[in-house]
This record gives structure tokens, C-alpha cells and sequence, in this order.
């Protein structure tokens, strides 16, 4: 006989991936706002990758969903602001702080989302 009582070792909560779209929800270049878990996630189409960054802009309230996308550049439709969609970096003035990223699959024609915010690289980041 072995020993016992060492099998529980608790379990941290893992965030599951949501579903949040369909793919023909949002086409080539254009942007959707998703509510997950109280967080507002723009979702983006860039020629059939998609992207999801924190809605708000980090420069004031503007949603990023509504902004222009150039490539894989979505521009803020406040101030212009311009953000780097696969990685969060800020581009262009007047917002100095990166947006967190979300990871993004599709399945069955179906744009899931992990809601955990991997934070934007570059400059100094939003709590
Ligand atoms: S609110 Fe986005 S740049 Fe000002």
C-alpha cells in the first residue's frame, strides 16, 4: 500500500474560450464590440484573421470597434489614435498606452475569445 493525501492540490480557474460572434458578423476591415466577462472587446476582421484588443481607447472613452481599420492598424474615431490590432501597441498620438490583446479562435464558423487580457506591448501599460 502507498500513501495518501497528497492528490488535492486545489485548482486555479481557468478562463474558457466564449463565443462572441459568427464569422460573417463582422467582414474584411471592419470591427465589433463584444461584451465578455463586463469587459467591452473589439473584434476585428483582417482579411480573415481576427483580432480582439480592449474596446475603450486608452486615451478617453472612444470605442475602438467603431475606428477605421488599415490593414491590421484600427485608427481611434475620437482623436485618431492608431493601434497595432495583433500586438495592443499604441502607434500614434495623442493615447501613450498600449490596449490589452485577447486570444481569438474560430470554429464552425464561430469567432470564440479567451477573456484574459494579455497586456499590449510597448509603452507603459493601463492597470
Ligand atoms: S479617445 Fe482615442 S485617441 Fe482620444
Amino acid at each position: 500500500m502507498t500513501g495518501t493525501g497528497n492528490g488535492e492540490r486545489g485548482t486555479v480557474a481557468m478562463a474558457e474560450y466564449v463565443k462572441v460572434a459568427s464569422v460573417d458578423e463582422i467582414p474584411a476591415g471592419q470591427g465589433k464590440a463584444v461584451s465578455v466577462d463586463d469587459r467591452r472587446i473589439a473584434v476585428f476582421n483582417v482579411d480573415g484573421t481576427f483580432y480582439a484588443i480592449d474596446d475603450t481607447c486608452t486615451h478617453e472613452e472612444a470605442s475602438l470597434a467603431e475606428g477605421a481599420v488599415y490593414g491590421d492598424i484600427v485608427a481611434c474615431p475620437k482623436h485618431g489614435s492608431r493601434f497595432h490590432l495583433p500586438s495592443g501597441r499604441v502607434l500614434s498620438l495623442p493615447a501613450v498606452i498600449p490596449v490589452n490583446t485577447y486570444p481569438v479562435k474560430v470554429e464552425d464558423g464561430q469567432i470564440l475569445l479567451l477573456p484574459e487580457p494579455q497586456k499590449g506591448r510597448g509603452m507603459p501599460h493601463k492597470a
